[in-house]
């Protein structure tokens, strides 16, 4: 029988185990590296990596974790073989916010969700998205405003939320798109917090009461799509099924929205943060890329003209490396186990590390230039190891909205060059602050010019 199941209540409590035989510090067992990986988190995995090797114990957040290093590794915990890794008990931290999502859950629940889910994800419905998209990008970016500073990072994140409000539920209502988008913005704080339980006047209190909030607003929304229907996101997730022709209850449709939500929002925002970051201070790949959409046919993007943006889609790829969304990310050990001479008792926490590995210069030389031409065919530096680029993570749970954020993030793209030139200050080169997802510390000041404008400008 397999050791792996979802757990509807997270009742199963894994054995604490003894970790002392796992290289790796030993001062400080509660705050541990806690300070110092908050603060500088690939930093601190290099540092650790040079004193104990590739896999090494480390205590973060009030817990001990066994950091197992390098692409073998995500190989090895993503694939999951021997079937003992678990996605949610090891991200058991976020359950108050996220349980009931996908990645909360394993092995056969998760593949009977995961297949319905994969309904709304299928190329016709992805075609209707970058329809609802294209337009709705165009309208928001007429607002923003051109010859001065602006930050793009709290931009785009405000441009991403109410995009997410049309794509995403389809919602018209301004003072309801207000009230879901502030509850959702005090939910995806509450990932950060140090204090992992949802304690009164904490960021986990306010989330989980968020969560509350959202999930009263889905239930309303639930009632109103299954009545008239629609064709953004959540209407599919309303009427998706299995192969027995069954849906979600109401409850799995809020659950799987919830945590889907704050999937897409951090990781697209970051995405395009970082691509942004590239371009604004890089005159020769903005031209570039601005030459390559110029080829697409005059209107909005279509389906079909999406594989044409070769550039594009590799500047994507090398933001996606060099300020990766999700970094790292967890695992609890359902049985025991070996790892490169290690034991893992049942009950361990394992962290793998997809960010660090592709900051790795064995991998990706000189790992902090962006060049974009690292994923041409005759470089292919991202085929050194199958794990060595990996983004959306692997195997079972392997990042299910790949496409429809390839798509998001192209049709901004689009939209943006066509419409702006852009430029950033030398002074204005933001430092980074890399978890839970990264961020430019400084909002990342840019200046826009009107295309026909931008002529004249600068
Ligand atoms: C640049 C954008 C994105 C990145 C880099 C990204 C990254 C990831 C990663 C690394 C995972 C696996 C986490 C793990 O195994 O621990 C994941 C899972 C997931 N992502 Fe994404 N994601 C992105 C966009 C999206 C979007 C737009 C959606 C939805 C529309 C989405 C929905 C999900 C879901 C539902 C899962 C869980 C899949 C499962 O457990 O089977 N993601 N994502």
């Amino acid at each position: 029988m397999s050791v792996l199941k979802t757990d509807p209540v997270l009742s199963t409590r894994l054995p604490r185990p003894h970790l002392g035989h796992i290289p790796g510090p030993r001062k400080f067992p509660f705050i541990g590296k806690t300070i110092s990986f908050a603060l500088d988190p690939y930093g601190t995995y290099s540092d650790q990596v040079a004193r104990f090797g590739d896999v090494f114990r480390m205590s973060v957040f009030g817990e001990t974790w066994v950091v197992l290093a390098g692409p073998d590794a995500l190989e090895h915990v993503y694939l999951n073989r021997d079937n003992i890794f678990s996605a949610q008990h090891g991200l058991k931290a976020f359950a108050p916010l996220f349980s009931g999502g996908l990645l909360h859950r394993d092995d056969l629940d998760h593949r009977a969700h995961r297949r319905v889910m994969q309904a709304a994800f299928r190329a016709p419905v992805l075609e209707n998205y970058l329809h609802l998209m294209n337009g709705e990008i165009a309208r928001l970016l007429d607002e923003w405003p051109t010859g001065e500073k602006m930050k793009f990072a709290p931009a785009i994140k405000e441009l991403t939320l109410r995009l997410g409000a049309k794509v995403f539920m389809g919602l018209e209502d301004p003072a309801e798109v207000a009230r879901i988008n502030a509850a959702f913005v005090q939910e995806v704080a509450a990932t950060s917090a140090l204090i992992r339980k949802p304690l009164p006047f904490t960021k986990m209190g306010r989330g989980v009461a968020a969560r509350k909030s959202l999930s009263d607003d889905f239930r309303r929304l639930i009632a109103r799509r299954k009545a008239t229907g629609g064709n953004d996101f959540f209407s599919q997730l309303c009427i998706a099924q299995n192969e027995d022709g069954q849906t979600w209850s109401d409850n799995d449709i809020i659950d799987h929205f919830n945590f889907l939500l704050i999937a897409a929002h951090d990781a697209v925002t970051g995405a395009l943060t970082a691509m942004i970051w590239a371009l604004a201070q890089d005159d020769h790949l903005q031209e570039s890329v601005r030459a390559e959409i110029a080829h697409l046919p005059v209107g909005p993007l279509s389906y079909g003209d999406l594989e044409k943006l070769d550039l594009t889609n590799r500047v994507y790829r090398e933001a996606l490396r060099r300020f990766t969304p999700s970094a790292f990310t967890a695992r609890a050990v359902m049985a025991d186990a070996q790892w490169q001479g290690h034991h893992l008792p049942r009950g361990t926490k394992v962290v793998i590390c997809p960010g660090p590995v592709m900051m790795t210069p064995e991998i990706f030389p000189h790992p902090d230039r962006f060049d974009p031409d690292r994923y041409t065919p005759d470089r292919a530096e991202d085929r050194v190891h199958k794990f060595a680029w990996s983004p959306f993570g692997g195997g079972a749970h392997k990042c299910i909205g790949l496409h429809f954020s390839t798509i998001q993030v192209k049709a901004f793209i689009v939209e943006f060059l066509r419409r702006f030139k852009l430029g950033m200050e030398g002074s204005d080169r933001p430092n980074w602050r890399h978890i839970p997802t990264p961020i430019p510390t400084n909002g990342l000041p840019v200046t826009l010019w009107r295309r026909q404008a931008a002529q004249q400008t600068p």
